[in-house]
């Protein structure tokens, strides 16, 4: 049986430019490469790699009147049944250049539809969370309609994945957010925000760790970049995931893609953790080997292709 879960999260236009290098304040660059538009937001990025790697995938989302839901989200698998179209709003806009030094980014967003993603939307969509293993949220929609989604699945027994991004530089988390996340998945940036303490080595991953343990947490996963990802598991084991070497052409999604791929193979009691991470590395370094946000995360075919490819 595929698995089912549910990703609560941003709907996102990418409009992305390469440049040489990351300009500094002040200053103008000129490039010469053409501006791509093309579709992103973390939530759907994530959907839409849970969905390519064969799960049923309930989105709940809100976009602008002009979306178009056929061509952006059913080509990918997604169940777009629980997306809602905003009457006021475009559809949230990301401005992304990227380093041709490095293939980093640089983000800037304009929220549009998904600051209005509601409490109320959630209550019209429980069944989707109460039928998944999985529920998946980010920080680009209301931290107040995550809350509702992870109550309900929290009383329905679905296990809820937190990836704290884009984490607010200042302020924190709400205390009663933590307290419904079982497995949080930030990065060293997000994670530092959250806990204050910086991420220079292992000791300092296993005091990340166990920050979150003290609050109750079941899970971590620190992603590390191209170092792979931390991890702690519910029995209090840490260890490191590494990465799958690739040539990094855009970075962009490559975080979630390991998160939407990861909750499509891991067991609901957790006990396959690092199978669950080998995987969604897999699909996250095709994701970096290739241009773009959705159009870069792959299918389960070409996840197994990679693992393969690493198998002794
Ligand atoms: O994580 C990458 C995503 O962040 C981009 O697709 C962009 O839309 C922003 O939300
Ligand atoms: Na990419």
């Amino acid at each position: 049986m595929p698995k089912i879960v549910t990703i609560l999260g941003s709907t996102n236009i990418d409009r992305v430019v390469k440049v040489p290098r990351f300009a500094t304040s002040g200053e103008t660059l000129t490039t010469d490469q053409h501006v791509v538009t093309m579709m992103g937001g973390k939530g759907l990025n994530q959907g839409v790699a849970a969905a390519r790697s064969g799960a049923t995938t309930h989105m709940i989302t809100k976009v602008g009147p002009e979306f178009d839901i056929e061509k952006n989200m059913k080509s990918s698998n997604l169940d777009t049944s629980c997306v809602v179209i905003s009457e006021e709003s475009q559809t949230g806009q990301a401005y992304i250049t990227v380093s041709e030094e490095t293939g980093d980014n640089i983000i800037y967003i304009y929220a549009g539809a998904n600051a209005e993603l509601s409490v109320e939307d959630v209550h019209a969509q429980v069944s989707a969370i109460t039928e998944s293993a999985f529920v998946v949220a980010q920080l680009e929609t209301p931290i107040a309609t995550t809350i509702e989604a992870f109550k309900i699945a929290r009383q329905h027994g679905v296990t809820t994945v937190l990836n704290p991004a884009p984490m607010p530089e200042k302020g924190g988390l709400p205390e009663e957010l933590l307290a419904l996340t079982d497995i949080i998945a930030p990065n060293e940036h997000e994670s530092y925000l959250l806990t204050g303490i910086e991420i220079s080595d292992r000791a300092s991953m296993e005091a990340n760790a166990k920050y979150y343990a003290e609050l109750g947490l079941k899970t971590v996963i620190i992603t590390l970049g191209s170092q792979g990802s931390f991890y702690m598991n519910k029995d209090g084991h840490c260890d490191i995931v590494p990465a799958f070497k690739t040539h990094a052409v855009d970075t962009t999604a490559a975080g979630d893609t390991f998160i939407g791929a990861l909750v499509t193979r891991l067991n609901p009691t957790l006990d396959n953790l690092v199978e669950a991470m080998t995987y969604g590395a897999a699909a996250s370094s095709v994701t970096v080997s290739r241009p773009g946000a959705q159009d870069s995360i792959p299918v389960e075919d070409e996840v197994r292709v990679v693992l393969e490819a690493h198998q002794d």
